[in-house]
């Protein structure tokens, strides 16, 4: 018997590297993936993996953003595996980081808010519906440290990702009496995945670029900060998202899973 045995799984950025890793740790738990996404073949090779290692996956190229399209594939969803149990927002859009209040635009700042709060709200509420049809399911949700960060040179980051808490937050209230739970996982940046073409990797290059050093030697440094004195990794994002939406962890909604290395304490 696996944890997800009958569970049925859709993760938004699945091509990603988050999405992906998150995606092999259900299937590999026994869950049927329902893997979206904009690029069709980042898809496929995750979908090819799953299916390689004995698991159920398809995969369904759709623009996160657009409401319609996200609710009809979540219907879609619904029907072919009779619920929806699980969702992950794992969608991620290069923006501005780095660039000191004085020199931002309205548009750099707006960018990254307007995105990954409209993206968490549409997909929270696609699925919300057929999860409160079942009386039960796990919303989870991604953010940053920013959240936290006063700054200097984070503002769009720390908004976009103190609202999608917040948000988060919210979701577990609205959700909560039909068993819904909403849980934000908040890694600290992961090497390997700006090393396997993450966005992250145009989100940190100016900014590693305006100190002279590579992108690596500036994520080397970001680990010096962490208690652990290390940034965290796929394997451990992707067994904690496991851990947040398998029943163990029924008694936990409302909450930020803080993957910092211990860079934030509560
Ligand atoms: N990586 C980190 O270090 C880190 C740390 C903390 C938090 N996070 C958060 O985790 C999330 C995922 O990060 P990641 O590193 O896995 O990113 P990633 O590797 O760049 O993957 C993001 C995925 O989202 C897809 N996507 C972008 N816009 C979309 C849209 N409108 N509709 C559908 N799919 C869309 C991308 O599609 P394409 O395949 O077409 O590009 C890509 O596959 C982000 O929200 C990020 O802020 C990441």
């Amino acid at each position: 018997m696996l944890l997800f045995d009958d569970k049925c799984a859709v993760i938004y950025g699945a091509g990603g590297a988050i999405g992906g890793a998150v995606a092999r740790a259900f299937a590999r738990e026994g869950a049927k993936l329902f893997l979206a996404g904009r690029t069709q073949s980042r898809l496929d090779t995750v979908a090819a993996d799953i299916a390689a290692a004995g698991g159920l996956a398809e995969a369904t190229a759709l623009d996160a953003l657009d409401a319609s399209a996200v609710e009809r594939h979540a219907d879609d969803v619904a029907r072919k595996a009779g619920g929806i149990d699980i969702a992950l927002n794992a969608i991620g859009v290069a923006h501005v980081q780095g660039t000191p209040f004085a020199d931002l635009s309205l548009e750099d700042y707006e960018f990254p808010i307007t995105t990954y709060t409209r993206t968490n709200f549409i997909t929270a509420k696609a699925v919300a519906r057929h999860m409160a049809a079942q009386g039960s399911g796990v919303i989870l949700t991604l953010s940053t440290p920013g959240a936290r960060l006063p700054g200097p040179g984070y503002m769009g980051n720390c908004v976009a990702s103190a609202a999608v808490e917040a948000m988060s937050r919210h979701l577990a209230g609205e959700l909560g009496a039909q068993g819904i739970r909403v849980i934000c996982i908040r890694p600290h940046a992961i090497p390997e995945a700006a090393a396997a073409g993450s966005h992250t990797q145009a989100v940190f290059k100016p900014m590693a670029d305006r100190a002279g050093v590579t992108v690596e030697q500036m994520l080397a440094g970001a680990a010096g900060g962490t208690l652990l004195k290390r940034l965290p990794t796929l394997d451990e994002v992707a067994n904690t998202a496991v851990f947040l939406a398998s029943g163990y962890a029924g008694a936990m909604t409302g909450t930020v899973a803080n993957l910092s290395c211990g860079f934030l304490v509560d």
